[in-house]
């Protein structure tokens, strides 16, 4: 893997990646989030940094530094990532690493709820906007490469092959998570990569190896698509 990086595969282009959870405030002390460290999704930046691209980090709140040499935009919700998203772009390469919250409170409140005699509160929730189906759908400046991630308990093949359609994805890395799994905040991760070509369930790596891997796949696909 080091060797893709030494090579400077991905030279002159332009990726712009999301990283870690969003927040979705309830009121001014809580929030909804996802489980995610950021560690995979800023692995991938820090190694197509190496890889010589030019690398925009959308990252939600997470306890990592910012890779050197890539600018890093902080978000805290999924519309503030989509809109720092959309304005970094055109890029070649789009890669949806964030484990984006699917919804959001309504009308978060101004002032700290409190709790009370009764019934606890209940949250009206909305639906948040699919950032990667986006990207993916795009008509006009669509990146040449639109990788997404999947993250499922069960069915992990299906449910990944059905997302990377629905969301005009070239390629999706698919993590099985749950019980048992140590995917989340760990420093492993073993994914399996669907695409047209197929599925290529990949050994158990550390997440900056299969960071490396992954910008050697990408590289090796952009190479056939002329820019
Ligand atoms: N994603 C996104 N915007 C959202 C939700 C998801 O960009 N609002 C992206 C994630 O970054 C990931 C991919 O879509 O690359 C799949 O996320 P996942 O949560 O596995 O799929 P969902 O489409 O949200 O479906 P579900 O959670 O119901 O399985
Ligand atoms: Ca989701």
């Amino acid at each position: 893997a080091p060797a893709a990086a030494k090579a400077r595969v991905l030279a002159g282009r332009r990726v712009v990646i999301t990283s870690g959870p969003t927040h979705e405030p309830i009121d001014p002390v809580r929030f909804i989030a996802n489980r995610s460290s950021g560690k995979q999704g800023h692995a991938i930046a820090a190694a197509a940094r190496e890889a010589g691209a030019e690398v925009t980090l959308v990252s939600g709140p997470v306890a990592l530094p910012d890779p050197p040499g890539v600018t890093t935009v902080h978000v805290e919700t999924a519309r503030e990532m989509q809109a720092a998203v959309e304005a970094s772009l055109p890029a070649d390469i789009f890669i949806a690493a964030a484990a984006v919250a699917d919804w959001r409170v309504a009308e978060p409140a101004a002032r700290k709820l409190k709790k009370g005699p009764g019934a606890a509160a209940t949250l009206a929730l909305v639906e948040n906007p699919d950032i990667l189906a986006g990207v993916g759908r795009r008509e006009r400046d669509r990146p040449a490469l639109v990788i997404g991630f999947a993250a499922e308990t069960n069915r992990l093949v299906d449910y990944a092959q059905t997302k990377r359609l629905a969301k005009g994805c070239d390629l999706i890395v698919a993590n099985h998570v749950g019980e048992g799994s140590k995917v989340f905040g760990g420093a492993r991760n073993e994914v399996t990569l669907i695409s047209s070509e197929g599925v290529e369930a990949w050994p158990s790596l550390d997440k900056r190896e299969l960071a490396a891997r992954l910008i050697g796949v990408i590289a090796e696909r952009l190479a056939r698509t002329p820019p």
